[in-house]
Parts: structure tokens; C-alpha cells; sequence
């Protein structure tokens, strides 16, 4: 019996030493667990006189309910005391300045390019995009352009090898989309070009926005009207366009496209160089020899081909001066295109 006493003493040492629940339900269990001491002092009852067990039984299961008081007790105490450090832990100055969260915003001319997809998407353009590395051929030779033209020579254009090329103009996809697809064509095709040049406003990889459109009957008029809802979507609802003549090897008649200047309205300033004309891209009708390399028959069919320079139109569209703002990457700059 006097074992009792001793469990009861051991317990409540063993409980002081417990520093969170976790260590005290351990000493719980070694109590009143399954193997416990209580059940220990039980199974001892069979080593005793038949009379003596109801009065022992009675002792030990007194002890248990004891036990089982004080440590719901001290289950309380330490549940408090663990729930106070949380939130101590957790307390929030709400005096203390905020973190900012910095949100990215889309690069100028993802943006740009993003419009030109909106506006031409919405006059039933679908989109292509061929690939970077070219063959000679898609890039010059099935666009017509002579094989002693100077934009081939190593200065202009980034040879791979003595066939491919890294392309210096969208207008290889083209050639690409009449090899694969009869007309009516109607397609649109963005991407990176390379070119070897180099100043404020050159600049080696740039980004291009080509457009082509073959179909019956399709005339310089029709692509003027395109270029129109393009100039109004893109700059102001007041701009025009004006088609002055050019020569490109890929097409013919060849236009340079020029957009009144958005910035003084057409009176001129210092960014029309007092023109009131700002140049913006190159188009012109699908030369025939074109149309043929790919299959398509130029007296049944006619088209307009164009190419815009992204970076040209950001530059335009957001007042930048220099192409290199838009490689740099810095965030100073690039955080102001926000919506
Ligand atoms: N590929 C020409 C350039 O890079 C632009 C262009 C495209 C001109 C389509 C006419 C037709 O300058």
C-alpha cells in the first residue's frame, strides 16, 4: 500500500519536469498509460489474499482518479502557458511600416507587341511564327533578293554557316506560310530578327511584326485601309497614314508607310524633324516572282505584304530615345509602363 504514496510523489516529480504538453502527456502515459504504473499496481492484486483485493483495488483506483485530477490540472497550466508564448511569438506591430510587394509589369515592347496582336487579330489575322535560324533561301532567295544584294553580305546579316543564318527580317515567314498554306492567307507573324548594326537607334536583335494577306482581288487600297485602323488603334484616333514609294525585292509596287506625327498633330516638331510624317513601316504588293516560288499563281492571286519594327513603334508610343533602354533591363525604366 505504501507503493501508493510513492507513485503519487513520483508522478509530481516527474510532471514538474515536463516543460510542454508533449513531455507531459509522456509522463501521463507512464502513469495511467496501458503499461503504466496503475496498470502495473492492478495486475499485482492477483498476489494477494482473496480479501484484501477489494480494499486494494479500491486504493489504486483512488490513486488513479487522483492522479488523473492532477494532471488535468497541470494540462491546463502548460496549455495556457503555451498559448500565451504563441501569441506572444506571433504579436503583429501594426505601428511597423508594410512590406511592399513589387509587381512586374510587362516589358514595352511584349506591350506593343501584345496591341499589334489585339488590333490585327481583330481584322481576322491569324498568327505565325517561324523560326530565328533561316536558310538562305526563306530568308533571301524566295523573297526574291538577288544573290549579289549587299543586305546579304556579311556586314548586314549573321551567318550560322554558309547556308543558315540568323534572319534579318520577319518577311522569311512569308514564304513559309505560302509553301504550306492556299490562299486566302491572312496571317500575321511576330518574332526576333538580327541584324549587324549598332546606334541609338539600331539596335542587332530587334523585334519585327510582319503582316501578309493573299487572296483574289486584294489592292494597295486594301492595305492602306488595314494600316489606317492600325495607325488610329495604335498611336491616336486622329492619325493617318501616307504610302511613299520604296523599292523592296519582295514586293512591287514597294511602299515606305509613314504615320502623322502623333506628338504635334502634323505641323511639325523635333520629332517628325518638322515634317509632320513620322516612317513607321515597309509594305508593298507581293512581288509575282514571290507568289511563284511558293506555288501560288500571281495571275489568280494578288497580296500586300508588311513590316513594322516593334521597338520603333514602343520608341514612338512611349517618347524613348534610345533602343538601348530596351535591353537593359533596368527596372527603374521598365516599372513605369504600368497600365
Ligand atoms: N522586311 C522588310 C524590312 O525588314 C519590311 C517589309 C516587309 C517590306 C514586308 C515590305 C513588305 O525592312
Amino acid at each position: 500500500m505504501d507503493e501508493n504514496d510513492n507513485v503519487l510523489d513520483e508522478a509530481q516529480k516527474d510532471a514538474e519536469q515536463a516543460e510542454n504538453s508533449r513531455a507531459l502527456y509522456e509522463v501521463k502515459m507512464k502513469y495511467l498509460g496501458r503499461t503504466g504504473r496503475i496498470t502495473a499496481l492492478l495486475k499485482k492484486m492477483k498476489e494477494l489474499a482473496q480479501e484484501d483485493r477489494p480494499a486494494f483495488g479500491k486504493k489504486v483506483n483512488d490513486l488513479r482518479m487522483l492522479l488523473e485530477a492532477r494532471f488535468a490540472v497541470l494540462e491546463e497550466i502548460i496549455r495556457q502557458k503555451e498559448l500565451e508564448h504563441k501569441l506572444e511569438s506571433e504579436r503583429i506591430d501594426v505601428t511597423m511600416p508594410g512590406k511592399r510587394k513589387r509587381e512586374g509589369v510587362l516589358h514595352p515592347v511584349t506591350r506593343v507587341k501584345n496591341e499589334l496582336i489585339d488590333v490585327f487579330a481583330g481584322m481576322g489575322f491569324e498568327i505565325y511564327e517561324g523560326p530565328e535560324i533561316e536558310s538562305e533561301y526563306y530568308n533571301f532567295t524566295a523573297l526574291n533578293t538577288p544573290a549579289d544584294h549587299p543586305a546579304r553580305d556579311m556586314q548586314d546579316t549573321f551567318y550560322v554557316t554558309d547556308e543558315f543564318l540568323l534572319r534579318t527580317q520577319t518577311s522569311a515567314a512569308q514564304i513559309r506560310v505560302m509553301e504550306k498554306k492556299k490562299p486566302p492567307i491572312k496571317i500575321l507573324s511576330p518574332g526576333r530578327v538580327f541584324r549587324s548594326d549598332d546606334d541609338a537607334t539600331h539596335s542587332p536583335m530587334f523585334h519585327q511584326m510582319e503582316g501578309l494577306v493573299v487572296d483574289k482581288g486584294i489592292t494597295l487600297c486594301d492595305l492602306q485601309g488595314m494600316l489606317d485602323e492600325f495607325a488610329r488603334s495604335v498611336f491616336s484616333d486622329s492619325s493617318k497614314t501616307r504610302l511613299r514609294p520604296s523599292y523592296f525585292p519582295f514586293t512591287e509596287p514597294s511602299v515606305e508607310v509613314d504615320v502623322s506625327c502623333a506628338s504635334c498633330g502634323g505641323k511639325g516638331c523635333s520629332l517628325c524633324k518638322g515634317t509632320g510624317w513620322i516612317e513607321v513601316l515597309g509594305a508593298g504588293m507581293v512581288n509575282r516572282h514571290v507568289l511563284e516560288n511558293c506555288g501560288v499563281d500571281p495571275d489568280e492571286y494578288t497580296g500586300f505584304a508588311f513590316g513594322m519594327g516593334i521597338e520603333r513603334i514602343a520608341m514612338l508610343k512611349y517618347g524613348i530615345n534610345n533602343i538601348k533602354l530596351l535591353t537593359e533591363n533596368d527596372v527603374r525604366f521598365l516599372e513605369q509602363f504600368k497600365d
